[in-house]
């Protein structure tokens, strides 16, 4: 992998969270006349790749999205290959992730799924809930509207004031800085319901490559192309504050 590229990086342009919507298995699978099903076979390969990435030059919190609230309106045949994959993925990746120092999260309404992939999903967070190279969030049946309002609800429930705080509190990535980097493969130009509130300030990323075909060397493109933004967070250029000036 790019392990030199790595090292001449600059710590602070790294992105500490950088988040993924990984589009484009089913194009992918089509321009080589295979069922769309086998372009999500081999996105889980990119997926594996891109996890060793991240922990290889430090990426300390990494949030990819497998399956959105919407997929479920996608054929039953390629909804069922997906929930047949994702059990494989934890059951036979678990153990490797915990070996790279993984800390695992499934975020997403997990209400849906059947007993035996949430015992999956409680088992890989347990095996990896103390490791601290990296974060891994795998948002599976996430929806960011879904998001804001399991949020808004627990709070209401707590008896709390809804505020920025304690709502942010309450949503799937509340253990996560705000992405500073969302990277869409796949050509398409949106955000598809992924993480509405936490991108509130997120540099975009857009390439066409499509997601079985994403590699070390295009995450470090993304990279490069992020170190060149100019942050503002509504400000101004030069960083100064109001009391400052
Ligand atoms: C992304 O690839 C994977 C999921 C949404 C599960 P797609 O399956 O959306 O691929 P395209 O966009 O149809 O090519
Ligand atoms: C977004 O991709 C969801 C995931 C990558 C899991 P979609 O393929 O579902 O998005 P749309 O339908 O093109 O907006
Ligand atoms: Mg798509």
């Amino acid at each position: 992998m790019s392990k030199k590229s790595a090292d001449r990086r600059q710590p602070q342009t790294l992105p500490r969270h950088v988040a993924v919507v990984m589009d484009g298995n089913g194009r992918w699978a089509q321009r080589r006349f295979l069922p769309r099903t086998s372009g999500h076979k081999f996105g889980v390969d990119a997926l594996k790749r891109l996890v060793r990435h991240c922990a290889e030059i430090g990426v300390p919190y990494l949030t990819v999205f497998a399956f959105s609230s919407e997929n479920w309106s996608r054929p039953a045949e390629e909804v069922q290959t997906l929930m047949d994959l994702f059990v494989k993925a934890l059951e036979r990746e678990a153990p490797e992730l915990a070996r790279q120092g993984v800390q695992l999260h499934v975020v997403g309404d997990l209400t849906a799924f059947s007993a035996e992939m949430r015992g999956l999903i409680a088992q890989a967070q347990a095996l990896t809930r103390d490791n601290t190279r990296l974060v891994l969030n795998v948002a599976l049946n996430y929806g960011g509207r879904w998001d804001v309002v399991q949020a808004a609800q627990a709070v209401a429930g707590s008896g709390q004031e809804i505020t920025t705080e304690t709502l942010a509190q309450h949503l799937a990535l509340a253990h996560c800085p705000d992405p500073d980097l969302l990277i869409r493969t796949g050509g398409e130009h949106r955000i598809s319901n992924f993480l509405l509130w936490q991108l509130a300030y997120t540099e975009l990323y857009f390439t066409d490559l499509l997601w079985p075909d994403f590699n070390a060397e295009a995450f470090d493109a993304a990279l490069a192309d992020f170190a060149q933004r100019q942050r503002r967070f509504g400000g101004v250029p030069d960083g100064k504050t109001r009391a400052a000036a």
